[in-house]
């Protein structure tokens, strides 16, 4: 279909389904050869099935590239190191690194176990390091790469996963500090913060309660309009991805963009809002932090997310 990644050769995690498949075959329409990895397990992790990522081998040839399957898992150092060089030893390097691999195991935080805390950080964060970890000498060697990684709007924050939304944090942050320790080498490192329709949010109640509240006046109809617009396949925000990966991107580095259908934003990085300097020579006293602590001056526009709730009558 185009030819702006012709002749690069490109990594991609999770890209048996999903965002990450869209992107595998969206890198593969622009010419790239695609190293697909995906361990093919359901959502929670569990499982595993070559046959998804066979399916996009066959579905990245089919543009004239070359493709071939990688069924390790990323949360292990080892499956990302045999990946990355996998890549060089059959295309002869490594140009662009998506790691889109990911799963969700959700549940409040009174409640999660230590193993899915311990899974979910370890698919996502981990995963994303070991990738980055194994094809940065490559790209520092070859003085070019495109790494882009997936965060979630869950890294703000938000309730019932705080495992996948501390991990996609943390991506986050290896997305910003990675783009400041390689850019020098003429790699950039971006991240994408999709809202797309696949298996792991195709959930008919979040339509259904949306639904609910427009119809009760809760919520302005055009939240449901834009919704499904945005709640479609992957594949229509996928070449974001590979523009990310191609020349023209060669100064975007270290940026978060939010991806739709209907969307391309850019995110900020935290700021200081407000601030109290130590009046004192010495340390800070509890009085001290007290009078600073006010609505007059840290606590500025200050709303409370979720204040204690009113007791049951
Ligand atoms: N769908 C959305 O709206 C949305 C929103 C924000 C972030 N994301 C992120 O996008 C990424 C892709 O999600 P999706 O919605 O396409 O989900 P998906 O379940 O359709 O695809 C995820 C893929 O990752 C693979 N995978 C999972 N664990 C793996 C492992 N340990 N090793 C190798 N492969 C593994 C799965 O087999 C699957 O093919 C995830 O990182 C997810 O957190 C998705």
């Amino acid at each position: 279909m185009g030819d702006k990644l012709k002749g690069r050769n490109a990594v991609v995690t999770g890209a048996g389904r999903g965002i990450g498949k869209a992107i595998a075959v969206a890198l593969a329409e622009e010419g790239a050869n695609v190293v697909v990895c995906d361990i093919g397990g359901a959502v929670d992790g569990s499982g595993g099935d070559k046959t998804p990522a066979d399916q996009v081998v066959d579905e990245c040839k089919k543009h004239g590239v070359k493709a071939i399957a990688q069924y390790g898992d990323v949360s292990k150092f080892a499956d990302a190191e045999a990946a990355v060089k996998a890549c060089v030893e059959n295309f002869g390097r490594i140009d662009i690194l998506c790691n889109i691999a990911g799963i969700d195991k959700p549940k409040m935080i009174w409640n999660m176990t230590e193993q899915e805390w311990d899974q979910v950080v370890g698919v996502h964060l981990k995963g994303t390091f070991n990738f980055m970890r194994n094809a940065a000498p490559f790209m520092r060697e070859q003085k070019f790469g495109r790494i882009i990684n997936c965060t979630s709007e869950a890294w703000m924050g938000g309730t019932t996963h705080l495992n996948y939304g501390a991990a996609k944090a943390g991506i986050t942050t290896l997305t910003w500090g990675g783009a400041q320790e390689l850019g020098p080498a003429g790699i950039t490192v971006n991240a994408i913060c999709p809202r797309a329709k696949t298996r792991m949010t195709d959930d008919p109640k979040v339509r259904e309660m949306v639904v609910k509240r427009v119809e009760k006046g809760l919520m302005d109809p055009s939240v449901l309009k834009r919704m499904d617009r945005e709640m479609v396949d992957p594949s229509a925000f996928a070449k974001i991805a590979a523009f990310l990966a191609s020349d023209d991107a060669a100064l975007v580095n270290g940026q978060v963009f939010l991806t739709t259908a209907i969307t391309i934003a850019r995110y900020s990085k935290p700021a200081e809002i407000t601030k109290a300097e130590n009046p004192t020579e010495g340390p800070w006293t509890m009085d001290m932090v007290k009078a600073a602590m006010t609505p007059a001056q840290l606590l500025k526009d200050y709303v409370n997310p979720a204040p204690p709730a009113p007791p049951k009558a």
